[in-house]
């Protein structure tokens, strides 16, 4: 059965799937494949080196798919900031209108957009910029927990808590993104309140993602404990890969004396962060990974990958619909539970350091 959520409807996507903007890796190959399997592809606007070379990306990616596919525009403190305004035109002349922002100070970048009626899904990790956001006029919001893949911002919420409060609290419709790769995933999100999911580092490990298979095969051989959090001293954290560069970085970081940036540059160069994706090498600089690694064990097409999405979440709903019964045919009704059944925290010594030990009882 086709889904039917704000974000298929306005979108005019079949599956309520996104694939999120990706330094290095949201290329045409990429972001076309997805929306040819129903979902929203995303083209990376900064992987490219000028608002023309995103042109010429932009009519690539267009050749290879007729479904809708958005641009990501990531806004980062820079000394030297990219042409922003000038990405953004490019994205306007060149018919894209959906379009993922990202970053800090968004505001005049969303009006250059919104001014063009570009649909704007704005990412974002408090619930705080999500309606600083919404004042922008956004049309959804990316909620990214702290699973997430990149930046994670600094108040370490996790999305049980962070999508529940958006639910409560955003008057605008939003997604889930941090941690999902598959149908379950999909199926606990719109229970939760959101119109559909967004995934990054599943989408990494597809046969089309442009990147070394070396890396594919690192990402289904990793665990969820097999990422790090880098750059927390200077309020700009981010999740990578925990390799032998970002171990050392983390090192450095603790150590340093002067808290200067300087010293750990060099460990969290972006240019060798994106050598890796070309040579293979998991070990030659820094990548963004997030813990949803350790849910990834193969390399599918995003077509398989979004049908079995598809198929788990049907099943899923169906399962748990399921579980709601009337009490007259509920198979542990009162009088057929089974008798001595202890309570979990009975003798348990943590539940004494809770204050919940059988003397209170
Ligand atoms: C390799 C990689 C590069 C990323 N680069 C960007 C980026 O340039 N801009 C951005 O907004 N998000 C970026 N992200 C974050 C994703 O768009 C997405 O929000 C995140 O991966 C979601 O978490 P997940 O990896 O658990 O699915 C990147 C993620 C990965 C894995």
């Amino acid at each position: 059965m086709p889904f039917n959520t704000a974000l298929t409807r306005q979108l005019g996507i079949r599956v309520p799937v996104v694939q999120g903007g990706m330094q290095w890796v949201g290329y045409a190959e990429l972001a076309s494949a997805v929306s040819n399997a129903g979902g929203l592809g995303i083209l990376t606007a900064l992987t490219q080196p000028s608002p023309d070379d995103l042109r010429k990306e932009i009519r690539r990616c267009r050749t290879m798919t007729k479904n809708p596919f958005a641009v990501n525009l990531t806004l980062l403190p820079a000394l030297v900031p990219p042409d922003y305004h000038g990405y953004a035109q490019a994205i306007i002349d060149e018919g894209i209108r959906i379009v993922e922002t990202a970053g800090n100070s968004p505001g005049p970048v969303i009006k250059q957009l919104k001014a063009a009626n570009c649909t704007i899904l704005h990412k974002c990790t408090t619930i705080r910029h999500a309606q600083s956001a919404i004042k922008l006029g956004v049309d959804f919001l990316s909620i990214d927990g702290f699973e997430c893949a990149g930046h994670v911002g600094e108040s370490d919420i996790t999305n049980f808590i962070l999508l529940s409060r958006a639910r409560q609290s955003l008057a605008v419709p939003f997604i889930a993104s941090g941690g999902f790769a598959d149908g379950q995933g999909l199926a606990a999100a719109l229970s939760l309140g959101a119109e559909g999911i967004n995934m990054g580092t599943r989408f990494m490990c597809t046969v089309e993602a442009p990147i070394h298979p070396k890396i594919k095969d690192t990402i289904v051989g990793a665990q969820e404990t097999d990422t790090e959090l880098v750059l927390r001293r200077w309020k700009n954290t981010s999740r990578l890969f925990k390799n032998e560069v970002a171990v050392k970085a983390v090192e450095v970081e603790r150590a340093s004396t002067t808290g200067k940036f300087e010293e750990v540059a060099p460990y969290v160069s972006g240019k060798r962060g994106r050598e890796v994706f070309i040579n293979g090498d998991s070990n030659y600089g820094v990548w963004t990974a997030g813990q949803v690694i350790g849910l990834i064990h193969d390399i599918p097409t995003c077509e398989t990958l979004l049908q079995r999405i598809e198929n788990e979440a049907e099943e899923t709903i169906a399962r748990t619909s399921a579980l709601m019964t009337s009490s007259q045919t509920h198979p542990l009704v009162p009088s057929e539970q089974p008798s001595g059944k202890v309570e979990p925290h009975m003798n348990n010594p943590q539940a004494e350091i809770w204050g919940v030990g059988k003397s209170k009882l």
